[in-house]
């Protein structure tokens, strides 16, 4: 029988668990918390705490729902995904990607990527450095030695010009100037948001330039399958068809080989645990201080499935779609769990989210054999991820 003090102290958990939650930082076993505290959490996010200014520009936060009662919300400070609703095996809806409360914390961020478009490159350029036609580049050296996702003011830090089209499309516009971070050419970005009946977040982006460049864009969701800020994603199970990476030197740069995946922590082309063999002696899993690789993809083609990752704990199954050649797999190495800052005040711990950015080749700009990421005017960018959600 509970003590008159636990009975209180229950009480006390469970109206605090509708504002806040009740558990302190999420660790592994963490992993049994209820998923129903995650909505609640989730759906605190304010649409007033994402209203402002920033670069002369009126920010704000805008919510899609399809016919499930799924929803995303996603603010044109950045083009980031804020939260993203969808059903767990029981029905409840549980927000699956990490973010911050309000427009502020985005600006101050200690993890500047959250959820964000990734323009004009999508990771690392080494030493900032590229040549094209002869002229040579040089970018913002914001990661070490190196370029990474765009610079300093990369598009995570930029307002894009937004467009409901309907309560479930919405349009993001971009106009990237010439010269900005260190880019040529002034580059048009178009990205569409569409969350569809299905249960699926498709993301269309298009560019245009007028002077020769180079272009990769992504998106930089840091999911968790059994709910943002509940536990670590070890558990989470991951499938990338894939047979190689693009090995990595110390700062992260591709070495220029393709390196097989068979009889290495690297092997996801079957089912398991993303903490398998994440803890094993590597020097690639050394280098990237855990996964952070990219992938390279048996299929791309957006009729295929690239990865599926699910949760045991949940039930709930994401697969991805692209024609990207490359899946840029990170398991949030660099979380700290230091900072209460995320939504509902959760310290998002080490390991507590992966990200699967589609993507071409890191450093592609450099290794001549990868696939190129030259656009040239009158040429049109296209590319489309898709993330579709289920349950099992
Ligand atoms: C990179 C990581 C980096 C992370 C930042 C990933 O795409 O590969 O090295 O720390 O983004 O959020």
């Amino acid at each position: 029988m509970k003590t008159p003090e636990k009975k209180i102290l229950s009480l006390i958990c469970l109206a605090l668990s509708l504002t806040v939650g009740c558990s302190g930082p999420a660790h592994d076993n963490a992993a049994a918390s209820d998923s129903s505290a995650v909505t609640k959490d989730s759906s605190i996010i304010s649409e007033k705490n994402f209203e402002g200014t920033v670069n002369d520009k009126a920010v704000k936060l805008f919510i899609l729902k399809n016919s499930k009662g799924s929803q995303v919300a996603i603010t044109n400070y950045g083009g980031r995904i804020v939260s993203l609703l969808v059903p767990d095996k029981k029905g409840t809806l549980t927000d699956v990607v990490l973010g911050y409360d309000s427009l502020k914390t985005y600006q101050k961020p200690k993890e500047p990527y959250f959820g964000a478009i990734i323009g004009r490159y999508g990771n690392r350029i080494a030493k900032g450095k590229f040549t094209l036609d002869g002229k040579s580049y040089r970018l913002d050296i914001n990661d070490g030695v190196n370029t990474l996702h765009g610079g300093f003011k990369g598009f995570y830090s930029q307002v894009f010009d937004a467009t409901l089209v309907n309560g479930q499309t919405l349009n993001l516009n971009y106009i990237s100037k010439d010269g900005e971070g260190g880019y040529p050419g002034a580059l048009t970005v178009k990205v569409v948001y569409t969350l569809t009946d299905d249960n699926a977040l498709k993301i269309d982006y298009t560019a245009t330039t007028d002077k020769t460049t180079i272009v990769n864009l992504t998106n930089h969701a840091y999911f968790n399958l059994n709910g943002a800020g509940s536990s670590t994603i070890t558990h989470n199970i991951l499938k990338i068809d894939a047979d190689a990476i693009t090995p990595v030197d110390t700062t992260l740069i591709p070495t220029g080989q393709l390196q097989p995946v068979k009889g290495t922590p690297f092997d996801f082309t079957t089912a398991k645990a993303i903490g398998l063999n994440i803890n094993d002696k590597n020097d690639q899993l050394k280098n990237g201080k855990g996964y952070d690789h990219n992938f390279v993809l048996n299929k791309h083609d957006t009729s295929k499935v690239v990865a599926t990752v699910s949760s045991p704990q949940t039930g709930i199954v994401m697969d991805v779609y692209t024609q990207e050649p490359g899946l840029q797999f990170y398991s949030g190495n660099f979380l700290t769990g230091k900072t209460s800052d995320g939504k509902g005040g959760k310290a998002y711990a080490y390991r507590s989210a992966f990200c699967l950015e589609t993507q071409h080749f890191p450093d592609a700009p450099n290794h001549p054999a990868f696939a190129s990421t030259v656009l040239k005017p009158g040429e049109t960018y296209h590319t489309t991820t898709t993330y579709k959600f289920s349950t099992k």
